[in-house]
């Protein structure tokens, strides 16, 4: 019973964590899509409606377990500068990873739970991956040349 409490608090803070970065998500895209860098856009958006189906079965998971998918949405920074999007996003992104993989390390007898961690840490290592390539691209081809592909 302790386990999967600690289970269900598990699932709950990487929810409100999730449902945060969504947001963010969201937020850039609609901003860089109001400004006509619509293929960033679209890679974003694509972002955004991944971690919400990865939010839908964290919430599956939780009400399966017993527990309320009731939790507090942390608030995460919304940036209008495109590179500082990007940078925040990545140490966001490194950040998230750290935790997941303690998470993940912690989950005892609870195979669903765990390989519904394992599933969104693999998307999320997919995440970082992307912006990563993005930061070498502005650092290589500089941003203008960057933006100029982005339209
Ligand atoms: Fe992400």
């Amino acid at each position: 019973m302790k386990k999967q409490e600690n289970n269900i608090r598990h699932l709950q803070a990487t929810l409100s964590g999730i449902i945060a970065g969504a947001q963010q998500h969201y937020m850039h895209a609609t901003i860089n899509k109001h400004r006509g860098f619509n293929k960033l856009s679209d890679r974003m958006m694509h972002e955004n409606a991944k971690e919400m189906a990865e939010a839908a079965r964290f919430i599956h998971r939780i009400i399966d377990l017993g527990g309320i998918p009731d939790v507090q949405f942390e608030k995460w920074p919304v940036h209008m500068n495109i590179e500082e999007q990007l940078k925040v996003e990545y140490q966001e992104q490194l950040m998230a990873l750290q935790v997941l993989n303690k998470i993940i390390a912690s989950i005892e007898d609870d195979n669903v739970t765990k390989q519904i961690f394992q599933d969104y840490i693999a998307d999320e290592a997919g995440h970082t991956q992307w912006l990563k390539q993005q930061l070498d691209l502005i650092e290589s081809i500089g941003l203008k040349n960057y933006l100029s592909n982005q339209i």
